[in-house]
């Protein structure tokens, strides 16, 4: 009997994803359904929040330099919070080679998280700003992205948009799972975002449009997902949160297996502050309303029957002993673990479920940390 219910969660578990993912498949070649015009250029504000980032900081500002936009039609923002490691002194050193961009660096005198740093550097952006962009310092664009990215704010329906990840994951000890990780999520995200929107963004590069921004009171100082949070706000209003596959950011990956499971873990506990906090509001549109039900219970339910699953079985094992069901469920996993193809998606699987169940756990025993420490990559 144990063995049944170990059963019949372990299947809704695995199938839940998988149907979604199949349904979704379908949909990643729609159109978009949007006018965009390709000749639209607004003035754009970028937001770089920076915290400890001496080392990189000077790299990031020569690439958003490289960007395929003019110069003239972008500001950039550079936020620090008293980092102490000379990264304000670095963006001050930058600035001293005319860019042909205006570049403002504005300091707060104790760190408040990077929320907090963003709605202050809000506060320096230029008037004529129609877009506010943001960007994570451990990043690299791709020349084209940030046009690639805006042009969908020629559609008044369009309030927000994110590029597609990139790992780079050379020398990594978990290389493989990140890339599968990503692989899965990019086709998610962007179908979701053919069908509406979506729900999770990337603050690697996400583009607000600045009135939808400012109606939704700017960027949430209570969830650790700044970016998905405000994406999803401004849905809420109406708007269309989308993902676009043309914006392609490369992002560095941490190198040891603790680093990377610290950095996934915090991740996905703001995550699920995020959709904990959206639950609970009131009138969501419809189409929204069912991806957010679905990731929903993908991040906060799902793996817990996984768990449950796991557990059940081994206690049938223990209790039951070998039962029929009991041999053909280690059968195959056992299978799955010998074929290369199905290992690498079935361990990344199992490491974000389990990162999804700790992270909850986090949440509720040592807190939000909405004040992160730095992962070193
Ligand atoms: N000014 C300021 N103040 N910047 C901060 C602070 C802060 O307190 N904390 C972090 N930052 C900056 C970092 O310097 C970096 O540029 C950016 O915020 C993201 O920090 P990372 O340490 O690289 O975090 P991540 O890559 O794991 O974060 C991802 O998840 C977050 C939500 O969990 C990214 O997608 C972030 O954009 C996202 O906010
Ligand atoms: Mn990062």
């Amino acid at each position: 009997m144990i063995d049944l219910i170990a059963l019949f969660l372990g299947l809704i578990h695995f199938s839940a994803p998988l149907i979604y993912y199949f349904y979704l498949k379908r949909h990643l070649t729609d159109p978009w359904n949007l006018s965009v015009d390709l000749t639209y250029k607004p003035n754009l504000s970028l937001l770089v929040p920076t915290y400890l980032e001496a080392q990189l900081i000077g790299d990031k500002l020569d690439d958003l330099m490289r960007q395929d936009y003019p110069r003239d039609l972008m500001e950039v923002v550079v936020v620090d919070s008293a980092s102490g490691d000379g990264t304000a002194e670095e963006v001050r050193e930058w600035m001293k080679v005319p860019s042909g961009c205006r570049v403002k660096l504005v300091e707060e005198g104790m760190r408040r998280g990077k929320a907090h740093a963003l709605n202050y550097g809000l506060k320096w952006v230029d008037e004529a700003a129609e877009v506010v962009v943001i960007t994570d310092v451990d990043c690299l664009w791709e020349r084209r992205a940030l046009a690639e990215v805006v042009k969908y704010f020629s559609d008044a329906t369009v309030g927000a948009v994110t590029c597609v990840k990139i790992p780079k994951t050379e020398g990594s000890a978990t290389v493989g799972i990140e890339d599968t990780y990503r692989e899965y999520y990019t086709k998610v995200r962007v179908a979701e975002s053919k069908i509406h929107s979506t729900v999770v963004f990337h603050g690697e590069l996400a583009a607000f449009r600045r009135e939808a921004l400012e109606k939704v009171g700017g960027f949430p100082l209570d969830v650790g997902a700044d970016d998905s949070h405000t994406a999803s706000l401004i849905a809420m209003q109406g708007f269309r949160s989308i993902c676009v596959p043309e914006a392609r950011v490369t992002e560095l990956v941490p190198q040891s297996w603790k680093a990377y499971l610290q950095w996934r873990t915090r991740r996905a506990q703001h995550l699920i502050q995020h959709f904990t906090a959206i639950l609970r509001m009131a009138r969501t549109p419809e189409k929204l309303a069912r991806v957010l039900a679905i990731e929903a219970f993908l991040h906060l339910f799902n793996p817990w029957l996984l768990l449950t699953a796991f557990v059940a079985t081994l206690s049938s094992l223990m209790i039951e002993q070998l039962t029929q069901v009991n041999t053909v469920v280690i059968a195959v996993f056992a299978l799955i673990l010998l074929f290369p193809t199905l290992r690498r998606p079935f361990i990344t699987w199992i490491t974000e479920q389990v990162t999804l169940a700790y992270a909850q756990a986090r949440n509720l025993v040592v807190g939000k940390e909405i004040i992160w420490r730095k992962v070193s990559k």
